[in-house]
């Protein structure tokens, strides 16, 4: 066989023999096989390993026998019962990272995003809305615009809430249509005007009457606008004409499109983007755990349809994290809930027996962090990894590997011991990324910080280090602020890991991620081994695609 580029088509299937599969064999060598004296299981290898600590450029894995082309291998995987992803990855929840944007292109992407909680409550109920609202065919309850307000504050409210759209209907004090006040008009040079002057009027925009749309509401609005070219909204009403929804062309083709693709959305059973916020176990005056507020919170967070809360810290093995699980888990039963971080196994039992569904694994492994410097604790990752997903084998209970992933060959490493993963850094340069961008000899960066910084401390992630809010000069931060270069969009990125994973997948013989997991073998890799590893002895003029 030729060095092809493992995405094109493959001469594996020359192989096959009738008889006992020729994967089956692959996975269970014979005793006596060369193979399995040197690329060792998960168990033989990292018991063997167990005196030392092994992160992602330590270990490599073995090919094996594969019928399996990278572009068939799935990538869905189930982190809880009602937690359903279509690609295994995760944005952080850090204020560089994740918030509605960033949120909304993962879930676009089958993954999803934990908004961070350096924000207000109030903030970051809204932040989840903007998820849970965006592209779902009907959008129920759209923005609408009353007949009296001025341009000029319809532009503000734009402003101020970032909408990225700027056409909405017109309704009355009754919630009755008056008209449609398209984009075209909302400009500065028409802010004094008032909306009246401005808009479609009600017989000029195109409605249905909600018992019309019948069982397949966006199969009738797709055939709407081909019937209607070049009108791109449908406005649904009642049968007094009020307003009881909105479909958007954009939306209507993306859903239809999206039946397509293969790694479709990751949606709820009411076909919203997932998303899963993040909380703190908050803390009062008194140094108590806050109730009242985090349960008020996370409330009101299931009222707006959130898919998981992720309970975040540094030191998910401790008394507040477990009774903040075990509180959340009495008062909302169905609610996936994420806790962590963690990197024992008694750690996953722990929060596991608190009512955890999923545990997040990693102490110091983040491109940010300086736990292991500051603190002198903190498990380099892939042992981090097995270790607890030893405890997972006897659980209910997933991991997901968080931090120190840096390309696309670290998730296939992390994927054989966890069923998903969070990047912070491969994520923080994207423009979908929250953090400010600046311009440094000619080069465009945006910045990362940890949450462990002094800055983003401040800004309010300082209970998740164990610190009260107002920090001193005695705190020792435990996260860097750094910069990111610019990357591309979160698509191109998320297309380029993807592609890495499928590849990994293909060379191991797994259709699947319990595939990869139960047919990953391990070996070392000298420092020599890593250097080989990369590009070398050449003048690179090119990198990736
Ligand atoms: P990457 O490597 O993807 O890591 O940039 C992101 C993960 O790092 C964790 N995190 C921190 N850990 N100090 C730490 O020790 C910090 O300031 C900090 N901020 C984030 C977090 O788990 C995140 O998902």
């Amino acid at each position: 066989m030729g060095f092809e580029p493992f995405g094109s088509v493959l001469t594996y299937s020359c192989h096959k023999k009738p008889g006992p599969t020729l994967s089956d064999m692959a996975v269970e060598q014979p005793p006596n096989s060369v193979d399995a004296g040197f690329y060792l299981p998960a168990d033989a290898f990292f018991t063997a390993h167990s005196s030392l600590a092994l992160t992602y450029d330590d270990v490599t894995l073995a090919t094996l026998y594969s019928e399996i082309l990278p572009r068939d291998t799935q990538l869905d995987t189930r982190l809880a019962e009602g937690l359903n992803l279509n690609i295994p990855i995760i944005s952080a929840d850090m204020d560089t990272v994740t918030e509605s944007r960033m949120a909304i292109a993962m879930a676009l992407n089958g993954g999803l995003g934990l908004i961070h909680y350096n924000m207000a409550e109030k903030q970051q109920l809204s932040e989840l809305s903007r998820v849970k609202n965006h592209v779902h065919g009907l959008i129920q309850d759209p923005i609408k615009v009353a007949p009296e307000q001025l341009i000029g504050e319809v532009l503000g409210m734009m402003e101020k809430r970032k909408f990225a759209f700027s056409t909405f209907p017109v309704v009355d004090a009754d919630g009755r249509l008056v008209g449609l006040l398209s984009g075209h008009v909302v400009k500065p040079r028409y802010a004094p005007r008032p909306v009246s002057e401005a808009l479609t009027p009600r017989n000029q925009v195109h409605t249905i009457k909600q018992k019309e749309l019948g069982a397949n509401p966006i199969a009738r609005a797709d055939k709407f606008f081909t019937d209607h070219p070049g009108i791109h909204k449908l406005l649904v009403v009642d049968e007094e004409d009020r307003l009881r929804g909105l479909f958007t062309m954009s939306d209507v083709e993306r859903i239809t499109q999206e039946r397509n693709a293969q790694f479709k959305p990751a949606r709820d059973a009411r076909f919203r983007l997932v998303c899963g916020p993040a909380v703190s176990a908050t803390r009062n005056a008194f140094g108590d755990l806050d109730r009242e507020r985090i349960l008020d919170h996370v409330g009101a967070l299931v009222e707006r349809g959130v898919d998981a809360v992720a309970v975040s810290t540094a030191h998910g093995f401790s008394k507040g994290v477990g009774e903040t699980v075990r509180m959340l888990r009495d008062a909302f039963p169905p609610l996936p809930l994420i806790a962590g971080n963690v990197t024992s196994s008694a750690g996953v039992e722990y929060l596991s027996d608190c009512g955890a569904n999923a545990v997040k694994v990693g102490q110091g492994p983040g491109s940010i962090c300086t736990t292991r410097i500051v603190a002198g604790v903190g498990i380099p990752q892939l042992t981090a990894l097995y270790v607890c997903s030893r405890a997972a084998r006897q659980k209910p209970v997933s991991i997901i590997a968080d931090g120190g992933i840096t390309k696309s060959g670290d998730i296939v490493k992390a994927l054989t011991l966890a069923q998903a993963v969070i990047c912070g850094g491969l994520f923080a340069g994207c423009p979908e990324a929250p953090g400010q961008m600046m311009e440094i000899g000619g080069k465009l960066y945006r910045q990362y910080r940890g949450m462990g910084s002094f800055a983003a401390m401040k800004a309010g992630s300082a209970a998740r280090y164990g610190h009260s809010p107002n920090l001193t000069q005695k705190v020792a931060p435990e996260g860097v602020e750094a910069l990111k270069e610019v990357s591309p969009s979160l698509d191109l990125v998320l297309a380029q890991l993807i592609g890495g994973i499928q590849s990994g997948m293909g060379y191991l013989g797994a259709a699947n991620l319990d595939q990869l997991r139960d047919r990953a073998r391990y070996i070392r890799v000298s420092p020599a081994g890593m250097r080989e590893a990369a590009p070398h002895d050449v003048v690179e003029v090119k990198t990736g695609s």
